[in-house]
């Protein structure tokens, strides 16, 4: 398939997602003038809407987040696919069939590139089945006996596809070459390691358990593997290392079982061990973050599939830092946080085997809130009889209760433990907000920094300030709003609407002389290089002039889609803008008499820097006639 029948592909693709549906289904979206706002399920968005979707134009920008783009980026960041999947899960929504294959350069890339990892996929499924057979032959023995010894039943081996993998070198890169596959695709599976000499051998080699970890598509991406051997110096697990299809911090151990779990809540695990015990034991809401500390990611995976978690960590001093710190995590994310303690053993598999599934629901019932957990933990560090410590712990307590935002709760929590200091409520009340305060302060001066910082970067070195900035901008979105007719068309007694009604499948009907912004600007004198104040408004120009010579007249949607992916959020705040301008001819005089003048500038300094003075006179000429 050639690369503009590919084009031509994802414009249909994109035409026949509507942008409103995909993203009604991740967030309630509320008319706003042309637009429709929401809270934005890309990033953390608690306070007001950031996230605009323009009906018409068929894109979206976040202004919170700088997230944009068309149907297809919006698929991407939300369900955490990348660009072919993204495709691909929208055109299996309208009935489209991938086509087969395309030629020519970065899409080439992007083919080969999905190839190779459904590739691995399936590598990883052949693995995972070798492993899971290991158990009922000979020389998986050992396996099956260790997985007796810790009361794993024949179900749950099942269940998670529990595999082994003996002591050997080769045993994997034989059955797997028997299956026709390449000692590359094993490599960059991470089933295998490479010698020095160039020589392969297993990746797990020293007699592990294997268990294979599976994303919520269901498709095997990874393996971690518990050594069977006590005693050794070998790490007790072996983990595949990241690969193009296992990113560690995005995925849980578990969700691929545990997305189907109808509680609202997901049990949260440090170990592969506690999960598989906890499903056996009957919750099968358990998940594990993959032997990483926890990361924002997964805290977006646990909101996509439930508002509370329960955080079942180690009770030991590490498990308790991680706690904190997940904690926090995810109450950014805007999770509901509880926190277990173990109180028989030192993590939950051990406590299900001491004291059984019964009482294990005892403690989830029993689990404290976040914040309360906190405070318990500051407690723990202080003698509330000595007026110092009472001091500090005051302190400390405070900044925890400051991010309480709920007024009811905060005010109980600040009670509750007024009483236990025996100070006023309304002394510690101050206290938590001048904590707020302090905190707001300093995320406010960082986020002056940061606008101070983006400003400069956007108006950059080379260019003519924010008036340039701006006009660039304006004219941009000018360039791109598909439905421009010339005056004369909408003297002939057109009606100009949103839908463009000089369109009829792209092509322009009616015995017109279509003009458009683009050509205005390019009589003017206007190029691409013009556009001097940011690299993506040149890129962005340089598209818009492409496609006018064509003389297709692109919608929002198909713009993005020729654009660098990298741009998308960039361009789509240009394409986004809300202003609904009726004369677009005429609304772009402006701006591109402000970049005439700015080109006009530069020129002149060029030529006075390289002393041409017949040239700087003409300009001169120029401008002294352009303000008559
Ligand atoms: P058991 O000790 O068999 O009960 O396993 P566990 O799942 O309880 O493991 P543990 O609590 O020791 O560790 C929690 C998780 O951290 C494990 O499930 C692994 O994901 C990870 N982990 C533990 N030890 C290692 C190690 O040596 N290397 C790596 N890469 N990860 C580890
Ligand atoms: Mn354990």
């Amino acid at each position: 398939m050639a690369n503009s029948d590919f084009q031509s592909f994802l414009d249909e693709v994109v035409m026949k997602n509507d942008i409103v549906d995909i993203i009604s289904g991740f967030t309630t979206l509320k008319r706003s003038g042309n637009n429709m706002m929401g809270l934005c399920p890309l990033h953390n968005d608690k306070k007001s809407p950031s996230l605009s979707v323009s009906p018409d134009k068929q894109i979206f920008h976040c202004f919170g987040c700088g997230a944009g783009g068309s149907v297809i980026q919006f698929i991407e960041a939300a369900m955490n696919l990348d660009f072919m999947d993204a495709v691909k899960y929208l055109a299996d929504r309208v009935h489209m069939e991938m086509p087969a294959s395309r030629g020519g350069g970065d899409k080439q890339k992007q083919l080969m590139l999905s190839k190779k990892k459904e590739r691995l996929y399936k590598i990883n499924a052949m693995a995972a089945r070798y492993y899971f057979d290991n158990l009922s032959k000979p020389e998986g023995r050992a396996g099956l006996e260790y997985l007796k010894k810790r009361e794993i039943t024949n179900q749950t081996i099942r269940k998670f596809g529990i595999g082994y993998a003996p002591p050997g070198w080769t045993s994997l890169i034989d059955h797997l070459k028997g299956e026709g596959c390449s000692e590359e695709d094993m490599f960059d599976a991470g089933l295998i390691r490479r010698r020095n000499n160039g020589t392969y051998y297993d990746a797990f080699y020293d007699g592990r358990i294997i268990f294979p970890i599976i994303d919520v598509r269901g498709n095997v991406i990874a393996f971690g593997g518990r050594i069977i051997k006590d005693g050794t110096d070998a790490p007790k697990y072996w983990n595949t290392p990241e690969t193009l299809i296992f990113k560690k911090k995005d995925n849980l151990f578990g969700l691929n079982i545990a997305k189907n779990d109808k509680s609202g809540r997901l049990l949260l695990m440090e170990g592969y061990m506690d999960v598989v015990a906890l499903h056996q034991g009957g919750f099968g809401n358990a998940v594990a973050s993959l032997g990483t500390s926890f990361t924002p990611e997964q805290a977006r995976l646990v909101k996509r599939y439930a508002p509370s978690a329960v955080l079942c960590y180690d009770n030991d001093e590490a498990g308790k830092k991680a706690t904190m710190r997940a904690g926090d995590i995810l109450f950014d994310a805007g999770v509901k946080v509880r926190v277990l303690t173990v109180t028989n053993g030192k993590d939950p598999d051990e406590f299900i085997k001491n004291k059984g599934s019964d009482m294990f629901s005892v403690l989830i019932e029993r689990a404290e809130p976040l914040i309360e957990y906190k405070i318990n933990e500051i407690r723990e560090k202080y003698n509330l009889n000595d007026v110092d410590d009472k001091v500090d712990f005051t302190g400390e307590v405070s900044a925890v209760l400051a991010k309480v935002k709920n007024p009811a709760q905060r005010e109980i929590y600040v009670s509750k433990i007024a009483d236990e200091l025996k100070i006023s409520a309304s002394g510690l009340m101050a206290a938590v907000r001048e904590s707020e305060r302090s905190i707001g302060a300093a995320e406010e001066r960082r986020n002056e920094v940061r606008r101070t910082r983006e400003t400069y970067r956007r108006q950059g070195t080379q260019s003519g300030g924010r008036g340039v900035w701006q006009a660039e901008r304006f004219l941009l979105s000018l360039m791109s709003d598909a439905e421009v007719v010339t005056a004369d068309f909408v003297k002939k007694g057109a009606v100009v609407i949103d839908v463009g009604i000089n369109r009829v499948d792209g092509k322009i009907f009616g015995d017109v002389d279509f003009e458009n912004v683009v050509k205005k600007a390019a009589k003017s004198g206007i190029e691409p290089a013009d556009f001097v104040s940011d690299p993506v408004h040149q890129r962005l120009a340089e598209l818009m002039f492409e496609l006018s010579k064509s003389g297709k007249m692109p919608e929002a949607a198909d713009i993005i889609s020729r654009c660098q992916p990298e741009d998308a959020g960039a361009v789509s705040v240009i394409l986004i803008n809300d202003k609904s301008t009726r004369d677009k001819l005429a609304a772009s005089s402006q701006p591109i008499e402000i970049l005439v003048a700015a080109k006009e500038k530069r020129l002149r300094i060029k030529a006075d820097q390289s002393g041409d003075d017949a040239e700087l006179y003409r300009l001169f000429e120029k401008k002294k006639e352009r303000k008559l």
